[in-house]
Order: structure tokens, then C-alpha cells, then sequence
């Protein structure tokens, strides 16, 4: 079925900024009557259902590099796997492996887990109620892409607000003013990394997957900055909005997982990519259709401009049981969290890793870790879902100073 149907009343649009702080029930709506939507208010092609997610994602004739130009509203995009199709999206990502590959992984592994206990200790002695996106979420983010990058602690600070202006490119509605900023920060946050490859490589400083990627010949130097600018721009606050959305729903679960969590990685990583699924940090994915396509759920006219909309998929009733609730152990899990097909998140392997082990730790430090009384709220942003806030009372801390991570 293919439509131009307009959700029934009282179901407000999801991308009204009312509609944007709770929009599962206008998504179940449309996964049930019109799963392939020509959507009038924002002209695109809402797929909602997982089947269908999943195939488009996979499908050549769905173009992320035009998706990417129509969602940024700029032609001038810097070049990127995401602003490129196969076979030369192939040609960045190859290299891209060495900031994001296994062995990148392994070699930043070690100082991660030092790095969750200190973003843990900072949140214990912030006092008062630290907010897991601002205190937990954020630090952990500006770590992770510290040992990536081989950023001494001295310049945390600075990345992060780097990082944080130039994020605003990732909400496609984003006012023109405000979009206008952020692509002003993402060319600063551009020109700083650059320097800081130039710094690495005079001092002869290889230990980074940074300066493995920018020693690498494969790419041009505006091509290497593309990915790692990406990078940023598309991982440094999904990861921190992950830790508050997953928390969100963690924390009304009772000694009995958070027992499991603390002590039983498989089951923390399990539990973590049910969080993943049911608040996805990046709800959407971006294409335009190079031809007319027929999808589980309806037809696409060539030149479309599709959404795949992950957040949809994720909570698929055909796909998943209980959809809406949280199963710490739900296997499998076929969530699109990270996308699917060449896309496919490059850092999944790393977000899979730090996360279980933030949990771990979090949960093995303040066993009685509570969220707020108050059901809090969601920012009217569609592009990352993010909280509000999410002020947290840490409890006894019955392990302060912990150094083996799980
Ligand atoms: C929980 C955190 C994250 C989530 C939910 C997430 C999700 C995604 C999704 C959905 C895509 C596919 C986009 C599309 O197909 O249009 C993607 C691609 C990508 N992500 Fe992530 N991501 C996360 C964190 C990160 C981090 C931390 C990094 C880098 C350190 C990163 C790097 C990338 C890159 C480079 C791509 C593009 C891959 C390609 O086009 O071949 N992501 N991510």
C-alpha cells in the first residue's frame, strides 16, 4: 500500500515539535496503515516498517550520497563514506578501518577502560545530582575520541566544544541560521583536526588509529579529514545521548539485572543493544531513490526522497515481541540502531564495546543508581533523539576506586 494519508486525530505529526517527543505512536500508525508514506509535511517518503527498513538500507538503488546532499540541504558536503555511493563509498571506507577496524579497537581497549573509571570517579565527585548526558554521557564521548585521535586529556576540553557545535549538523531540521552555524563549526572542528594531524606526524607520533589513518596513502588529505570529521559529527553525541536514553529505560529494572549487568559481560552487551533499540540515538537514514522501487509495504517513484526510519523499525511488532518494553536478554535482536548494508555503522564494533562496559561499571560502583522522580522529557530535535536532561542520585558508591573493567 502506498499513501498519502494524514495520521487521525489525536496522533500528532512526528516531526511536529510536539509529535517529536513521543512520535512510537504515530510511527505504529503508520507501520500499520500506510508502511511506505509520502509524507506532505516534509515531502519525503516515510518507510516505518523493519522489513522494509532493512531491504532499502541494502538496496543500491537507494543513494546515501544523494540522501545526504537533500537531508543537509548542500551540495558541497565534504566527502565522506556517507556522502558517497559504491564502489567509491568501498575506496573511503577501506582506510577507514584503521581509525574504527579491529585493531584500532584493541589498541585503544585498555586505555578505555581506565578512561570509564575516570569518567565514573569525575561523575561521583561532581556532588549534587549529575546529569548522565552532561557529566556521564558527554565525557565518556570527548574519551572514546581522545584515544582515537591521540588527544592528550589538556585538549578534551576544547573537542568537546568543537565537537558539541559542530553536532548541530546532524538534525536535518535544524533552522537555516542555526544549520548555518553548525557548518561554520564543522569547518573549524575540520581545520583543528587537520592541525592536530600535522602535530602528530612532526613529532613522529604513529600511536594513534588517527595518525595510522592520516599516514595511510589511500586517501587525499580532504578525503581523510571527510572521514574523521564524520566521525565526530555522527558519533561524538550519539554516544553521549546513548548513555542518557539507554539509562532512561535501565534504571526502573531492579537488583537483579543490574546484578547481571555488573557481573556478566555477554549480558550487558545483550542488554545494551535492547537500549539501542528501543531509543535509537540516530532514528533516521537518509536516501533518494535512483529508480522506482518496490518495498515490503509499498512502491517508491524514482527521484524520492526516502527516510528509513530506524526508530520505527526498531519497534516493529512483526519483528519484535513486546516492542515497547524492555527485554535485557531479548535475543536475537535485529535492531537497525546502527543501519544495515554498506553503511553500516563503522564504529558499532567500538559503541558495543564501550557501552556494556560503561554499564558495567556504572552499575558496580552505584548499585542503587536512581533516575529522576519525574518522567523527564525529550528535546524537540529529530536528529540525535536526545533528553532534555536526566539528573541522576548516584546512591552509596560501594566500589570507589575500581581498575579492572568487565
Ligand atoms: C550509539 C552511537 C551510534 C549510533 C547509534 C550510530 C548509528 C549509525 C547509523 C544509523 C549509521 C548509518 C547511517 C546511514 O546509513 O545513513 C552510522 C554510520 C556511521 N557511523 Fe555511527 N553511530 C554511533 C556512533 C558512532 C561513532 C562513535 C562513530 C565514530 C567514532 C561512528 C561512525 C560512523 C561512520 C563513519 C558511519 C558511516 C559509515 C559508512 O557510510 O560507511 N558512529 N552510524
Amino acid at each position: 500500500m502506498t499513501t498519502a494519508v494524514d495520521l487521525p486525530e489525536p496522533l500528532v505529526h512526528p516531526f511536529a515539535p510536539a509529535g517529536r517527543r513521543d512520535p512510537y505512536p504515530a510511527y505504529r500508525w503508520l507501520q500499520t496503515h500506510a508502511p511506505v508514506h509520502h509524507d506532505r509535511f516534509s515531502g519525503m517518503w516515510l518507510v516505518t516498517g523493519h522489513a522494509a527498513c532493512a531491504a532499502l538500507l541494502r538496496d543500491a538503488r537507494f543513494s546515501a550520497a544523494l540522501g545526504q546532499r537533500e537531508r543537509a540541504r548542500d551540495d558541497r558536503l565534504p566527502v565522506s563514506m556517507l556522502t558517497t555511493d559504491p564502489p567509491d563509498h568501498h575506496r573511503l571506507r577501506a582506510p577507514g578501518g584503521l581509525l574504527l577496524g579491529p585493531a584500532a579497537l584493541r589498541s585503544v581497549a585498555g586505555g578505555l577502560r581506565q578512561d570509564v573509571d575516570t569518567v565514573l570517579s569525575g561523575l561521583a565527585a561532581r556532588g549534587g545530582e549529575p546529569d548522565a548526558i552532561e557529566d556521564l554521557g558527554t565525557p565518556l564521548a570527548t574519551a572514546v575520541f581522545g584515544r582515537l585521535f591521540g588527544l592528550p586529556p589538556g585538549e578534551h576540553a576544547v573537542f568537546t566544544d568543537l565537537a558539541r557545535a559542530a553536532s548541530v549538523n546532524l538534525d536535518p531540521m535544524a533552522p537555516p541560521a542555526q544549520a548555518a552555524r553548525g557548518r561554520l563549526a564543522a569547518s573549524a572542528l575540520t581545520h583543528y583536526l587537520d592541525a592536530h594531524a600535522r602535530a602528530l606526524a612532526e613529532r613522529g607520533d604513529r600511536t594513534s588509529p588517527l595518525a595510522a589513518l592520516a599516514a595511510d596513502g589511500r586517501l587525499e588529505r580532504h578525503e581523510m579529514l571527510g572521514i574523521l570529521s564524520l566521525a565526530v559529527i555522527g558519533g561524538w553525541q550519539p554516544l553521549a545521548e546513548t548513555v542518557g536514553n539507554g539509562l532512561l529505560w535501565l534504571l526502573p529494572e531492579g537488583r537483579a539485572v543490574r546484578r547481571r549487568i555488573a557481573g556478566d559481560p555477554e549480558f550487558a552487551r545483550t542488554c545494551a543493544d535492547e537500549l539501542l533499540r528501543l531509543e535509537a540515538p540516530i532514528p533516521f537514514a537518509a536516501r533518494v531513490a535512483t529508480e522506482s522501487v518496490e518495498l515490503p509495504g509499498g512502491r517508491v517513484p524514482a527521484g524520492a526522497r526516502v527516510l528509513a526510519v530506524i526508530a520505527a523499525a526498531n519497534r516493529d511488532p512483526a519483528v519484535f515481541e513486546d516492542p515497547d518494553r524492555l527485554v535485557p536478554d531479548r535475543t536475537p535482536n535485529p535492531h537497525l540502531a546502527f543501519g544495515a548494508g554498506p553503511h553500516f555503522c563503522l564504529a558499532a564494533a567500538l559503541v558495543r564495546q564501550v557501552l556494556p562496559a560503561l554499564l558495567a561499571r556504572l552499575l558496580t560502583r552505584f548499585p542503587d543508581l536512581r533516575g529522576p522522580d519525574l518522567p523527564p522529557s525529550f528535546e524537540p530535535t529529530l536528529v540525535p533523539r536526545r533528553l532534555t536532561a536526566f539528573p541522576l542520585r548516584l546512591g552509596p558508591s560501594d566500589a570507589p576506586e575500581p581498575t579492572e573493567g568487565p
